[in-house]
């Protein structure tokens, strides 16, 4: 079917089973092209949680899908492709989790959004890049922290609060993809370009950068700068997002091999598919969602 068809089937389907879309900063551009909301891991599962709509088409990784699916077990939470995984996600499982508390008895467990809902069930509080600083802060120092699943958003923030923490080794392997050559290169061809990185790439690329940002905080950032370009160390969906969001400014991938394989699973045909049988939609068993809610929770609070 070509494209605009399927944009117009999508609109009218969304229309008769009253949905809504909600799509990460990295999806394709077709996909935050035809999404309600588009907005950062936060961001969406708040949002997914407050909307009047009972049927929500998440357009991004499984874990994102889930935590609203966590947060709001009344509603229907439909991820179109269900393969659409977090590699990183995967680097940690709840019973590698466990083994750890054993170890670092009173140790608080902080885990990062990108987890699975077993893992959030044996967290004390969860973060995202946009508030992981602030969420590490609340712990009383002493205390030791257990952070997981990412090494590198969790050594930056230790830098960053000045706090030791017992780290897992996962890592996000787009994020790993951005090299300080591809950052020196850039900056070698836009002179006057800022450097914005996320928290996922590796300490030497982060130390090359003007700033250390989650997706949400990009955006945030560019609006309040009076700067006119910019290099963009994520995922490669993001520049898109600037892009359309700041049309009177330029953005430049650090490098366009960060794209997140799982992120461009989505597509149009997928999307429409889901609001026609509305399906497959995401279900978490209630006791780990339970337990999973109230370390997501935690955070929202301090959010
Ligand atoms: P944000 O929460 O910054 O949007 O990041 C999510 C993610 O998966 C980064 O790889
Ligand atoms: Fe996971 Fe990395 Fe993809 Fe984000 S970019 S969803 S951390 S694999």
């Amino acid at each position: 079917m070509p494209k605009r068809q399927l944009v117009e089937k999508i609109l009218a389907l969304k229309a008769e089973r009253g949905a809504i879309i909600l799509a990460h900063n990295y999806q394709p551009p077709e996909i935050q092209d035809v999404a309600d909301r588009l907005g950062d891991s936060l961001d969406l599962s708040r949002f997914a949680a407050s909307a009047r709509e009972q049927i929500i088409v998440f357009c991004g990784v499984h874990f994102m899908a889930e935590t609203a699916a966590i947060l709001s077990p009344e509603k229907k939470i439909i991820l179109p492709e269900p393969a659409a995984g977090c590699p990183m996600a995967d680097m940690l499982c709840a019973d590698d989790l466990v083994a750890l508390k054993k170890k670092h008895p009173g140790a608080v467990v902080v885990t990062y959004v990108n987890s699975s809902a077993e893992v959030k069930a044996e967290t004390d509080i969860c973060c995202t890049s946009a508030n992981a600083i602030r969420v590490i802060q609340t712990v009383p120092e002493g205390v030791s922290i257990i952070f997981g699943p990412d090494r590198y958003l969790g050594g930056w923030v230790a830098a960053q609060t000045g706090r030791s923490m017992i780290l897992w080794q996962g890592y996000c392997p787009t994020h790993q993809k951005i090299h300080p050559e591809h950052i020196e290169e850039q900056r070698r061809l836009h002179p006057g370009a800022v450097v914005m990185v996320h928290p996922e790439v590796n300490p030497t690329v982060a130390s090359l950068a003007d700033a250390v940002l989650g997706t949400g905080g990009m955006i945030a950032y560019v609006e309040k700068s009076p700067v006119r370009e910019f290099i963009v160390g994520t995922e490669t969906g993001m520049v898109y997002r600037l892009q359309r969001k700041f049309p009177d400014r330029e953005f430049f991938a650090a490098t366009k091999h960060a794209l997140c394989p799982n992120m461009k699973k989505i597509t149009l045909e997928k999307v429409a598919q889901s609001l026609e049988s509305l399906g497959p939609a995401v279900a978490v068993e209630p006791g780990v969602a339970a337990r999973a809610r109230r370390a997501i929770r935690a955070m929202i609070e301090i959010s």
